[in-house]
């Protein structure tokens, strides 16, 4: 097992396969990849998953952009589940999500988590910049009859635009193996952050009164789980908020092949795919993989 400066293993890898995207959501952080760039190929994302786990990473998440948006994605699920990993999980907007979640799950995806802020058409469109709602609704629906588990619906909650909604998708969803994740804005655009940010606390205080079972998560940044009425909700704050860095045990890599220590960071950028592409060796990208280890800091600290 590897550790960083601050006493935090790295168990994840959160591994971004595309920047391309066929949504605009008007709230996208982009995993800090802005412009379209070259892709790293099944084998090449394969070898570097290899490396994470030779230091003790067993759990992988596949992301974009929009990762469905690559033909290859079976083969990319498929070739994640190296030595040591045991959980390959996907996030994903949904709109392809019929047609996929089946091959994905035999490819060996485990779970997936499904980006869904609202249950209204119109809202929808509006937040993604004209996408279709029935889509990802259709494409929640397959992905819990191929069995994927649990099914995460990711719900970036906004004043003014979806806070209302909460209860209603909370409803909607309460079933077995679909758990809500509440998302708390993370600041892209000071303007939008401060027209859209919203508070989860009174949610979540109102969750603490009515639910049946209460259980902080230790690994996931400490994230808070409830049981409301039949239905499992997380609460997730990045925000300002020193637990979720002191708890952050996942390193990322960008889709054009280096190492991200931290989201909200884009400054300390550790490139292997170039160094891969020239013939490096294993004990090579094992350093890479250190060095960016060793560039983690919480971004959000206790001062
Ligand atoms: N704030 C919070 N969450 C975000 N996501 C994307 N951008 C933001 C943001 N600015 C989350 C969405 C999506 C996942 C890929 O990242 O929940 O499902």
């Amino acid at each position: 097992m590897i550790y960083d400066r601050f006493e935090r293993p790295i168990t994840g890898v959160r591994i971004s396969v595309t920047s391309r995207c066929n949504l605009r959501c008007i709230y996208c952080h982009k995993e800090g990849i802005e412009e379209s760039c070259t892709e790293m190929t099944p084998e090449e994302i394969s070898r570097i998953i290899k490396v994470c786990a030779k230091f003790g990473v067993t759990r992988v998440k596949i992301t974009g952009g929009e990762p469905l948006l690559r033909e290859d994605i079976c083969e990319i699920v498929e070739l994640s589940h190296v030595d040591g990993v045991n959980d390959v999980s996907m996030t994903t907007n949904g709109t392809l999500l019929e047609e996929y979640a089946e091959d994905i799950k035999s490819a060996g995806l485990n779970r997936i988590n499904v980006s869904l802020d609202t249950l209204k058409p119109e809202v929808f469109s509006h937040i993604t910049r004209g996408g279709k709602l029935e889509e990802v609704l259709n494409g929640v629906e397959t992905a819990i009859e191929a069995g994927l588990k649990p099914v995460k619906l990711n719900m970036v909650v906004m004043e003014g635009i979806n806070e209302k909604e909460i209860h209603d998708v909370l409803k909607n969803y309460s079933r077995d193996g679909v758990v809500l994740q509440l998302i708390e804005l993370v600041n892209t655009d000071s303007e939008f952050f401060k027209k859209y940010f919203f508070d989860l606390d009174t949610v979540e205080r109102s969750f603490e009164k009515s639910s049946d079972r209460v259980t902080v998560r230790k690994l996931m940044h400490g994230r808070r789980k409830y049981s409301v009425n039949g239905s499992v909700v997380e609460i997730v704050k990045p925000m300002h908020n020193t637990e979720f860095c002191a708890k952050c045990t996942r390193i990322r890599i960008t889709p054009d092949g280096k190492f991200k220590p931290c989201l909200m960071r884009g400054d300390n950028l550790v490139d292997f795919l170039t160094v891969m592409r020239s013939g490096a060796s294993d004990s090579k990208l094992e350093e890479l993989f250190k060095e960016a280890v060793l560039l983690r800091e919480p971004y959000f600290k206790v001062k």
